[in-house]
Parts: structure tokens; sequence; C-alpha cells
């Protein structure tokens, strides 16, 4: 579904994605895990067209990146880190927003949509004016209404309540049914109960790939949280 080879992304000097193979499988949930900084957010910026590459070859749903954007922006959606919320319009507003974007007309799945995120009381007030939970919500809301065949959730659940980010998981593997989803979190509780597959950056590289109990025996430790640190500290030395 997702096929990105030797993935560079350079600021000035500073390589802030090394040289990044990776394969996303269909119907996959995978996570992009590693320390703040360790290119993350570039790397998932590049593949949903919001960040130029460097250098690299990407190919989504077999379209290459370089020539097919506008074909692949139809099939990928993204909640990024940053929310993209108009702050002046209300919650109804901004999922109409983006659901005529998208082509899709149906009110009855704007309110289907707010009911799900637990917004209904929400549905009319400016975006402004809610909570930063609530505003994470609606931002991930805004990805998921448009039905993408691959769904890219930038830490979807920071800042959510626990009940708000059990309900989002629900919500996660329900979708991941019939959708593709990469997610990034720094809860590896959450790549655990979620992912598939994970993958650990560092540094910009990919210093791990596979599922939780591989990573483990990968680098002979007992748990997932002791897997990660090692990845992480080995790409210091
Ligand atoms: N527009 C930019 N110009 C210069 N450097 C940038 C830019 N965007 C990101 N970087 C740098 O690239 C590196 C990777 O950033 P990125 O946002 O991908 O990290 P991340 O893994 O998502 O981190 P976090 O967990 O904090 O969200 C960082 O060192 C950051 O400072
Ligand atoms: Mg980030």
């Amino acid at each position: 579904m997702i096929q990105i080879q030797n993935l560079c992304k350079r600021f000035g000097n500073f390589c802030a994605v090394n040289n990044l193979s990776l394969h996303i499988k269909k119907g996959e949930v995978f996570a992009l895990l590693g320390l703040n900084g360790a290119g993350k957010s570039t790397t998932i910026g590049i593949l949903c067209g919001l960040i130029e590459k460097t250098s690299g070859t990407v190919l989504i749903d077999n379209k290459n990146l370089d020539t097919q954007l506008e074909a692949i922006k139809k099939s990928v959606n993204l909640s990024p880190q940053e929310t993209a919320i108009a702050p002046n319009l209300t919650v109804f507003e901004n999922l109409e927003l983006i659901a005529t974007l998208y082509g899709q007309k149906s009110q009855e799945k704007i309110f289907d949509t707010i009911k799900q995120f637990s917004l209904q009381e929400k549905t009319n007030v400016l975006a402004k004016k809610l909570s930063g939970g609530q505003k994470r919500r609606l931002s991930v809301a805004m990805a998921i209404i448009t039905n993408p065949k691959i769904l890219i959730l930038d830490e979807p659940t920071l800042g959510l309540d626990i009940k708000a980010r059990k309900k989002l998981w629900e919500i996660i593997k329900t979708l991941a049914q019939t959708t593709t989803i990469i997610l990034t979190t720094h809860y590896l509780e959450e790549a655990e109960a979620l992912a598939n597959r994970i993958g650990v950056m560092a540094n910009g590289k990919l210093v791990g790939v596979g599922t939780r109990t591989e990573l483990i025996a990968r680098t002979k430790t007992q748990n997932f949280e002791d897997a990660f640190l090692k990845l992480t500290e080995e790409s210091d030395e």
C-alpha cells in the first residue's frame, strides 16, 4: 500500500529523515515511534504531500508521489500534530467544510461523526472555544469523515482524557478493518494495543521495524519499553 525507498529530507544541512525504507501493507495499523525530533512528523508530512522530500521514492496505492500527488491526496487524509481546525467555524461547520471538499454531502454523516466523538453538546460552538482535548477529537474526526483509504494520525490521543482515549482506540480498531492507518504516539501502550507493526525512528533513521514481540526479541529485552529505549539509545552511539 505504501512503499518508501531511501527517503531523505534535509532542512539546510540538517538531515531530518535519513535514508528511510519501509513498506506498509494494506489494512495494516502501523505505529511510528521515536523520541522528540526523531523525524516522525516529517516522514508522514511527506507521505501526504505537505512536506517536499529531498530524495527517495514514495509509492502510495501504486501511485508515485512525484508525479501523481493529486490522485494520492484523494486517498490519504491526515490529522496533523498541530490541528487543522478553522477556529472561527463551529464544530459542525469544520466537519461540513472538509466533507464537502471531499465530495460528501450527507448531513447525517456529519451528525454521526459528531456523536462518535462525543461532541454533540459542542455542535454549534466555535472551534476556538473548545478545550484542547475536544479540539484534538474534532481534528481526528475531520480526518475520518472523508473515508480515506489511508489515514494518518499524528499523535491522535495527545491530551485526551482516559475515556476519550479509550473511545478513540475503539474507533481506530473499527476503522482498521477497512483502512490502512499510520499513527504516531509517545504512548507505548497505545502502539502495543493498536498496531500490527511498529517502526522506531531515531535521528531520522528507522532503527527497528516489526511486531512488538519481534522488537522485544531482537533487542533481547523483557518488555516493549526496554526494547524501545534500547533501539533509540543504540542510535546515539
Ligand atoms: N521546517 C523545518 N525546518 C527546519 N528543521 C525542521 C523543520 N521541521 C522539522 N525540523 C527538524 O527535523 C527534526 C524532526 O522533526 P519532526 O517534527 O519530524 O520530529 P518528530 O519525530 O515528529 O518529533 P515530536 O515527537 O516532537 O513530534 C527536528 O529536529 C526538527 O527540529
Ligand atoms: Mg511530531
